[in-house]
Order: C-alpha cells, then sequence, then structure tokens
C-alpha cells in the first residue's frame, strides 16, 4: 500500500492505530469499518453527526471537515485531524486513532445471567410472574414470587435495537426504510432468551406484563409507525395487546398517546396505588431520560406530556458525566462562579474543557443541559397551567428512573430543573415502570389472569383501571403550546425557579 496516495480503483484503505488496516470503498465512512470491526456498538444519532459518539483522530488522510465537524470541533482539534467518522469518507488511504466511548451500563451477558439465577434458584416457590420494562436503551425482565412480589431474579439488557440508533425517532425512519423486521426480532429475540432462562431453571410464569413507550411497542408488534413518525403522530393503537413470549401470555400495558406509553401507563398506576395509600389528592410523576414524561395527577384527573430532553439527562454528549451528576457539577460552578446564570463559562480558556469533580465537562455539555432543565421545568409549568395549579398545590413529585436515586435535590433546584417549592415533596420511586407493572400483574394473578375475560369482577381491577386511564387521561403536545415555548426561554437561565 503506498501511503497518501489517491486510488485509482474504487477501495481505499484505512488502518485503525492498534487495531489493523481495512478497506473501505470510496464514498463509505469512516463509521462503517468501526461498525465491522465491532469497534463502536452503537451510536445515539444513528450516524448523522449528532452525538459525538463516532470522533476519531485523522493521523493522515483527513478529509476536509464537514459543517457538523466544525461545530464539534474547535479549529485545533481540526487542525489536529479530528472528525466524526460518520461523516468522515476519505478520499485517499488514511490512518486514524479510535478511543471508543465509555459505556456507562453494563451488559449482562447470558453467564451473568446464570450467576444471578443460581444465586436465586434455591429459593424456589410456587407460581411466579414476569414482568419486563422495554426500554429504549434498557430492557429489564424481572421474575417474581406470585402472592408477595419477591423478586427471584432481574435480567438487564441492553435494547439491541441500539445498532439502528440510540434515539426512537432514527429508530422509526430505520424501520419505515424497510427494517422493521430486523428491529422486532432483535428485540422478541432478546425477551425470548431471557423467557427461556427461568423456563429451563424450572420456573414457568403465569403471566408476564411488559411496558414500553409507543414506538418500542409498535416496533416489537411490527406495527406501523408511518402515522407514529410525523405529525399529528398518531399511534395505530394503545390499546392493551396479549402476547406470547417463548409461549408465555405476555400483556402488553396500553398506552395513552403517541408521547406517553404503557411504561408511564404502569408508572401512574404504582404512583395511584401511593398516592390511595398516603392520602394524596394532587401528585407529579416525572420520568426523566432522553424524553422527560410527565404525568399531574389531580382528584383523579391525569394530564400527561413528553418532551424531548436530548441526550443531558442520560449522559452528557461529550462527557457521558450521568444526569444527575451534571446538575451536581453545574450547580456547583454556578455557585462558585465558574459559569454564570446564562451558563456561559466565564473563564474563555476553559469551553474546551473544565475540570469539575473529576471530570471535564465542555461549554457544550452545559449548553446541553439548559435544553433539557428548561423542556422539564416548562413542561411541569404548561402541565400545572392546563389545570389551573400552582406548584404549590403537589403534594409529592415522584422522581422515576435510576436518576431519581442520584439527583441532589438542592442541585436540581437551584439550577432551575424543579420549582424551588417542591423541595421537600420529591420522593425518588426508581423503576417506576416496573413497579406499576408488578401492580398490574398480582393485580391479574389475584383475579385468576383471565386477562382475556376483564370486566368480571364485583371491584374495579388494575386492567380495568388501565383501561379507564387510557381512554380518559389527556395528553398535550408542548410544541402546540404557545405558552411552552415561552417557558422554555425563561427556564434556560441556570437560577432557581420560584414562582
Ligand atoms: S455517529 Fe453520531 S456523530 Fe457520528
Amino acid at each position: 500500500m503506498t501511503e497518501g496516495r489517491t486510488d485509482l480503483c474504487n477501495t481505499i484503505h484505512i488502518t485503525i492505530q492498534n487495531i489493523g488496516t481495512f478497506s473501505l470503498q470510496k464514498g463509505e465512512s469512516v463509521l462503517s469499518v468501526l461498525k465491522e470491526q465491532k469497534l463502536l456498538g452503537f451510536s445515539h444519532c444513528g450516524g448523522k453527526g449528532t452525538c459525538g459518539r463516532c470522533a476519531v483522530q485523522f493521523i493522515k488522510g483527513a478529509p476536509l471537515p464537514m459543517p457538523a465537524d466544525r461545530r464539534r470541533f474547535s479549529p485545533q482539534q481540526l487542525r489536529e485531524g479530528w472528525r466524526l467518522a460518520c461523516l468522515a469518507k476519505p478520499v485517499m488511504d488514511a490512518e486514524v486513532v479510535f478511543q471508543p466511548p465509555k459505556e456507562k451500563i453494563t451488559i449482562l451477558t447470558d453467564d451473568a445471567f446464570r450467576s444471578q439465577a443460581a444465586k436465586t434458584a434455591s429459593e424456589a416457590c410456587g407460581d411466579t410472574l414476569a414482568v419486563i420494562d422495554l426500554g429504549t436503551t434498557t430492557i429489564v425482565m424481572q421474575l417474581l414470587e406470585a402472592g408477595t412480589g419477591r423478586v427471584i431474579d432481574t435480567c438487564r439488557m441492553l435494547n439491541p435495537q441500539r445498532q439502528y440508533g440510540a434515539d426512537v425517532i432514527s429508530r422509526m425512519e430505520k424501520a419505515l426504510a424497510g427494517e422493521g423486521k430486523a428491529l422486532a426480532d432483535c428485540v422478541s429475540g432478546l425477551l425470548e432468551q431471557g423467557m427461556e432462562k427461568w423456563l429451563a431453571e424450572g420456573f414457568r410464569p403465569k403471566l408476564a406484563v411488559l411496558a414500553g413507550n409507543t414506538v418500542m411497542i409498535h416496533l416489537l408488534l411490527g406495527l406501523d409507525v408511518s402515522k407514529l413518525a410525523k405529525a399529528p403522530f398518531e399511534p395505530v393503537t394503545t390499546a392493551r395487546q396479549i402476547w406470547k413470549i417463548s409461549g408465555i401470555t405476555t400483556v402488553i400495558m396500553p398506552g395513552i398517546s403517541a408521547f406517553v406509553g404503557g411504561d408511564i401507563m404502569a408508572g401512574i398506576l404504582a404512583c395511584q396505588e401511593s398516592m390511595q395509600r398516603e392520602g394524596i389528592a394532587t401528585a407529579l410523576l416525572v420520568d426523566l431520560g432522553t424524553n422527560g414524561e410527565m404525568a399531574l395527577m389531580h382528584r383523579g384527573e391525569i394530564l400527561c406530556t413528553a418532551t424531548a430532553a436530548g441526550p443531558a439527562f442520560e449522559g452528557g454528549v461529550t462527557t457521558n458525566v450521568p444526569g444527575a451528576d451534571l446538575i451536581h457539577i453545574a450547580s456547583d460552578l454556578l455557585h462558585s462562579g465558574l459559569i454564570d446564570e446564562t451558563g456561559l463559562i466565564q473563564n474563555e480558556k476553559m469551553r474546551d474543557g473544565i475540570a469539575s469533580r473529576g471530570v471535564m465537562i465542555r461549554q457544550e455539555d452545559i449548553r446541553n443541559l439548559q435544553m433539557a432543565k428548561a423542556a422539564v421545568l416548562a413542561g411541569i409549568r404548561v402541565l400545572l397551567q392546563e389545570m389551573d395549579l400552582t406548584p404549590n398545590a403537589l403534594q409529592r413529585v415522584y422522581l422515576a428512573g435510576g436518576f431519581g436515586y442520584y439527583l441532589d435535590v438542592d442541585a436540581a433546584c437551584a439550577i432551575g430543573v424543579l420549582p424551588m417549592m417542591l423541595h421537600d415533596h420529591v420522593k425518588s420511586v426508581g423503576n417506576a415502570a416496573l413497579a406499576g407493572s408488578a401492580l398490574y400483574a398480582e393485580n391479574l394473578y389475584a383475579q385468576g389472569c383471565d386477562v382475556l375475560q376483564p370486566g368480571q369482577h364485583e371491584k374495579e381491577c388494575m386492567d380495568e383501571q388501565a383501561e379507564r386511564i387510557r381512554l380518559h387521561a389527556k395528553s398535550i403536545n408542548l410544541a402546540e403550546m404557545k405558552a411552552f415555548h415561552a417557558y422554555y426561554v425563561d427556564a434556560m437561565y441556570l437560577q432557581p425557579y420560584d414562582c
């Protein structure tokens, strides 16, 4: 191979330092080699040049920078050869250095599956139930002892659909481009793998309950997403579905709208049960991830919405710092005057990276956090306004997801993720989708698991309660709300919100 030559035929050679030299067709991106060599498992943006996970440094043969490269890298970095591999299409033989980004989620291998189960199989019991949280990023399967809800086994896996893009939009685009079956098969195959492991160990769940957002459920069931992918965002259905995983009857939790799926329905069921126990009339459920989903519950009425919070709460784009840590760091930086309330890093030289709590934070991370927290706070304000309530009316804020566990409420209120007056009302509830699915499964089990014969009970069962919520809960599209845009701009400042 002659270094730096323009190949007259269509093949180019690309060397990835410490890995090897590979062939690439002209017009193909460097990302295709990274994926082929399994150096990059997934990209947040599906190769659109927005997530930054595929950054490489060209030692030679760097193509001209694209606009997205100019947005992501400083002029100095561009001169040093930094490019986004998904957009880099070399025209001559090239050499790059690639440092795979750190994953923050542990993939449990089959062996991990086994070792977890081995610890619990000896505690074998009577009937069992299965609950599944089908998340965009992670899938969690849990085996429960029926009647007590005791957790026998938990399997946590990355959603294999991530190879088609990290967000639901990219995956719907792939489904519309003809890859719908592959998207469905990779998830159903993984669910079967988990279920079959339990079957092989002698557990045969009486019933499984699966909760996921509306897009995840459409992709799993192979439903048409063409109307879900664009305005006015219409799902084929949000109704409860009966499905089978390795022969086990599986109830797919009903959803509410295109933006508010069965995972939030499950969260609402769990919250309502807790509200009833505590005698609470008004509460807010907030589930923060790539999408910030919220449900305001007030005297039997439910108003929901979802807001595109972007990657900040899942781990900053450039840093992979978990969202809760980023909030803490932003609050520290604000407190020490290293950033101002507009989010600007005060020392110009530090904008490429400012060290705090052992990580480097870039100006871009602060900007992403501002957009995410503005979307959440503005969403909360719109929900309250639509129900004619003020934050003071909220007796409880249920924070769902791992995020809630690690969130420093002082920091979240100091930079205005949550209204200040809610400080003492925040309660972290963990995985609300799993908790609600477990309640639902237990309730159906107590009713004899007759999922095909709803409405045969004296007291409203959870199945009927969910159907009532599906039909009567209101869901609003924030993008269509004028007030949202005004609140959003207002909420971009890093300052307490104290209406
Ligand atoms: S894959 Fe997202 S920026 Fe390249």
